[in-house]
């Protein structure tokens, strides 16, 4: 168990597709995904993609209890997803803030699809299916991206909205 170092936005590997994962339920990925909660916890985030820790493989786990950075957020199941294939489940989207942890100290307004589908693996192999909407399906795109070498910003259409969580937010 370890807390890595987070790469920021700059990084190439950042902007690199994510490999597949070819074999589940390995030491070495389960040893893996440990690091990524641990990191994960550490940095208060929501959610984490492998990439991010410099491992460019399709594998995300993200979650949300009560956090410090969202405080209004709906709850989502904490989960291990590996080899995703997003689907929109309508044609709309909704405006909301986002931050990454490879871009310390900084929120965007990014467009994303309300309602999706998300299939794909857990470390055990175990099939994911599953419809969500809101901040569930926000949370899963934005991590999935990073599999696709893409960062928020890359999604923003109004770059007035893009900034620093301290200037943008003051009491
Ligand atoms: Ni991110």
């Amino acid at each position: 168990m370890a807390v890595r170092e987070i790469l920021k936005m700059g990084n190439p590997i950042l902007l690199k597709e994510a490999e597949q994962v070819r074999e589940l339920d390995t030491p070495e990925l389960h040893e893996l995904i440990k690091d990524m909660m641990d990191t994960m916890i550490a940095a208060e985030g929501a959610g984490l993609a492998a990439p991010q820790i410099g491992e460019s493989i399709q594998l995300v786990i993200f979650g949300i209890e009560k956090n410090e950075r969202y405080p209004e957020a709906e709850e989502v199941p904490f989960t291990v997803l590996i080899n995703p294939i997003i689907k929109p489940l309508t044609e709309d989207k909704e405006d909301d803030w986002e931050g990454c942890l490879s871009l310390p100290g900084m929120r965007g307004v990014v467009p994303r699809y309300k309602a999706i589908n998300y299939k794909g693996f857990d470390q055990y192999g175990n099939k994911i299916d599953r419809d969500v909407e809101g901040f569930h399906a926000r949370v899963v795109q934005h991590e999935c991206d990073h599999l696709l070498g893409i960062l928020y910003p890359m999604r923003i259409e109004n770059m007035k909205l893009f900034g620093f969580h301290d200037e943008i937010f003051v009491e």
